[in-house]
């Protein structure tokens, strides 16, 4: 069976951001104490993904290659895509194709947040199924802002709608997919939408129609975190410190995870610990492993 590779999205303009995104790449925006792109990236090494592309778009690479590197100091290998214009999130299945050749894949947004108890069981699960694909429906307040789960009288999975202006349901699409190795085929079967975007939701679409997309709700005990506006970002990193103060834990803490893993040795963990001691994290990394 081929290993299932990862892909962080982290291109876009980022324009309902601005104009704090003018400048810097949603993605690298501070999330509390970290750059955002960090808690997808955990996310996807809590998966126990190490292979994992990184989309960004062509004059925003350098930064992030700048933050991130080569993976190798968290035992990981990242390969470098250039999105040139961001023509709909189904387009990074093709623009991944060579990277992922045949393997099946889980596909992060760089600017998605998670964290609960069980999210590594939950990965997992999805994980295994390899064939087909799993989401991740969350009940949110305001879908419309989403990718929208449309579930007919029984509870089964209908369609997937794309901000819809009459939400069929409360339960948001994640930034989260985990998809066969036909992904890549599929998105290129794709006809730009209206918006003139390559749809996840036809992507998604093309799955269900063959009654191979599970979508696996994630229950009120998780936390599914945005960062789409102005107020969300700022909650998402209140809700951060909160936990971190509380508990005295990192979230989406590469070191923590690589290390515990066994994917870096004493030594790498060392090196990473000297370059960041003058901040709070380094010292976090310090106090936890002495
Ligand atoms: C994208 C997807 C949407 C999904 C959301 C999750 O929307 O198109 O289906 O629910 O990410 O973050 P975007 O935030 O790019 O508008």
């Amino acid at each position: 069976m081929t290993q299932r590779k990862g892909i962080i999205l982290a291109g876009g303009t980022g324009s309902r951001l601005w104009p704090i995104t003018m400048g810097v790449s949603k993605q690298l925006l501070p999330l509390y104490d970290k750059p955002m792109i960090y808690y997808p990236l955990t996310v996807l090494m809590l998966a126990d993904l190490r292979d994992i592309a990184i989309i960004t778009t062509p004059e925003d690479q350098d930064q992030f290659r700048r933050l991130l590197g080569d993976g190798s100091q968290w035992g990981l290998r990242f390969t470098w895509i250039e999105q040139p214009r961001p023509e709909g999130l189904a387009q990074a299945y093709i623009l991944a194709e060579r990277f992922l050749d045949g393997a099946p894949s889980a596909m992060a947004l760089g600017d998605n947040v998670f964290f609960g108890h069980g999210l590594p069981e939950l990965l997992a699960a999805a994980d295994a199924r390899v064939t087909g694909g799993t989401v991740f429906g969350y009940r949110v307040a305001d879908p419309e802002r989403y990718g929208v789960v449309d579930f007919d009288a029984a509870g089964q999975v209908r369609a997937i709608v794309e901000k819809p202006a009459v939400p069929p349901s409360n339960h948001a699409v994640t930034g989260l997919y985990f998809l066969d190795g036909t992904a890549p085929a599929r998105a290129a079967r794709l006809r730009p939408s209206a918006r003139g975007e390559l749809e996840i939701a036809t992507l998604l679409d093309s799955y269900l129609q063959e009654g191979s997309l599970q979508v696996q709700t994630m229950g009120r005990g998780y936390a599914w975190l945005d960062t789409g506006t102005h107020e969300s970002l700022l909650d998402a990193g209140n809700f951060v410190r909160t936990l971190q103060a509380r508990q005295g834990l990192q979230i989406g803490c590469p070191e923590e995870i690589a290390f515990s893993r066994g994917w870096i040795d004493r030594a790498a963990l060392e090196r990473q610990i000297a370059r960041l001691e003058k901040s709070a994290y380094g010292r976090y990394l310090r106090a936890l492993y002495g």
